[in-house]
């Protein structure tokens, strides 16, 4: 075992450099690590998964992210954005499997129509659930009004990531342009926090050009920003993007998959009662690694449960799991693999972020 690491982990003080020298350890090495990660995890969150059923609502984005495959300028993808009936069969199907929450995810529009488009789903969901689901969206940047507005519908939980937050590697990663402006994606985060939301962020890990030191900054980022949940996972090649040009500069799969793994399990012991997400890319890139995060520290599945029809079009990267499966078989899949990281299913809660509800009663 290397005491440097044990020494560190016993201080409990992380700065910049300390988690340099933690993210840059071996597995052998890095064992303290997730030691701890679990012990934390074990003591503020407990053995308990909450569920969200994810619903992709619709793959129609107006921006051009470099690694993307629904970015707009892939004519290649075949566009679809989900009829309301079909969203109430899939909130339906959350609410009689208990699953507690959903959310809604789609790509980026900003107008008026797509406001109100998701303002009726979610005054829906709370009317069909009696107020009793939990509801994070995932739509991207908007306007401090829409934000507020969909509050007011219902929702109660949003994920924004900052994908980096070196604002550099930002611009390697996104078209250095007005729609895809670091500062704007800042501030919706800060819009977001004053407007009251549960909110999420995170990152990618694995991206060309991304140092240990950048990701040392993004978990400092995670901590100063106070954010209440974290989704995060590898980067994943789409030769259908312009990122993919650099796909022989990357780390290989298993390393990707082990910073990703102990990002999370850092993130867990900086910050203890947050909620993080177990990631469906994280399975793209390897067998249960779903099951890998939720014993490295992560606390939420995102069931998919998109009308099986639509899958296959929400292809954010590649090999993405569970495209031909029907609602039902991911539940199943889900309940197994929760069993196998030797957690258990909290059916019928809610799970909102312990560490928000802390916040409140602090302030
Ligand atoms: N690999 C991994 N994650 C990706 N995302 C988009 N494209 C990829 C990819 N190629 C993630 C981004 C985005 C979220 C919806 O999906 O982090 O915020
Ligand atoms: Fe659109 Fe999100 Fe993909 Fe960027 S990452 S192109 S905003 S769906």
């Amino acid at each position: 075992m290397n005491s440097r690491v044990e020494h560190i982990i016993r201080e409990g003080r992380f700065d910049k450099e300390r988690l340099v020298e933690l993210l840059s350890c071996g597995a052998e090495d890095s064992k303290p690590i997730f030691l701890e990660a679990a012990k934390v995890k074990k003591k503020y969150i407990g053995d308990a998964v909450h569920l969200r059923g994810l619903i992709e609502l619709s793959n129609i984005c107006s921006k051009n992210c470099l690694y993307c495959g629904i970015r707009r300028d892939n004519k290649s993808v075949k566009r679809y954005s989900i009829g309301i009936n079909d969203v109430e069969k899939a909130i339906q199907f959350a609410i009689v499997n208990n699953f507690g929450s959903i959310v809604i995810q789609s790509g980026e529009i900003t107008s008026g129509l797509f406001a109100r488009q998701i303002e009726q789903i979610l005054i829906k969901a709370t009317c069909m659930s009696q107020g009793k689901l939990g509801i994070t969206l995932s739509c991207g940047e908007q306007s401090k009004a829409t934000y507020e507005r969909w509050k007011i519908a219902g929702a109660h939980r949003y994920l924004l990531r900052i994908e980096s937050s070196n604002k550099k590697l930002y611009y390697k990663i996104h078209p250095n342009n007005q729609a895809h402006n670091f500062e704007n994606r800042l501030q919706s985060l800060t819009d977001l926090q004053s407007c009251g939301y549960q909110t999420g962020t995170g990152i990618m890990i694995g991206l060309p050009e991304q140092s240990l030191e950048d990701l040392a900054n993004d978990l400092c980022f995670m901590r100063e920003l106070d954010i209440d949940m974290c989704g995060m996972g590898p980067y994943v090649e789409h030769e259908q993007t312009p990122l993919y040009m650099l796909r022989k500069h990357l780390l290989p799969k298993s390393e990707r998959v082990f910073l990703t793994l102990k990002m999370i399990a850092l993130l867990r012991i900086m910050m203890k009662d947050i909620n993080i997400a177990s990631t469906t890319a994280l399975q793209a890139m390897v067998d249960g690694g779903r099951e890998k995060a939720l014993r490295a520290g992560a606390n939420i599945l995102m069931p998919n449960i998109t009308p099986g029809c639509f899958r296959d079009d929400y292809a954010l990267y590649q090999n993405k799991p569970g495209t031909q499966e029907e609602a039902e078989d991911s539940k199943i899949n889900m309940d197994a693999l929760i069993k196998r990281a030797g957690c258990y299913p909290a059916y019928g809660e809610k799970g909102n972020s312990q560490h928000f509800a802390q916040r409140q009663i602090l302030s």
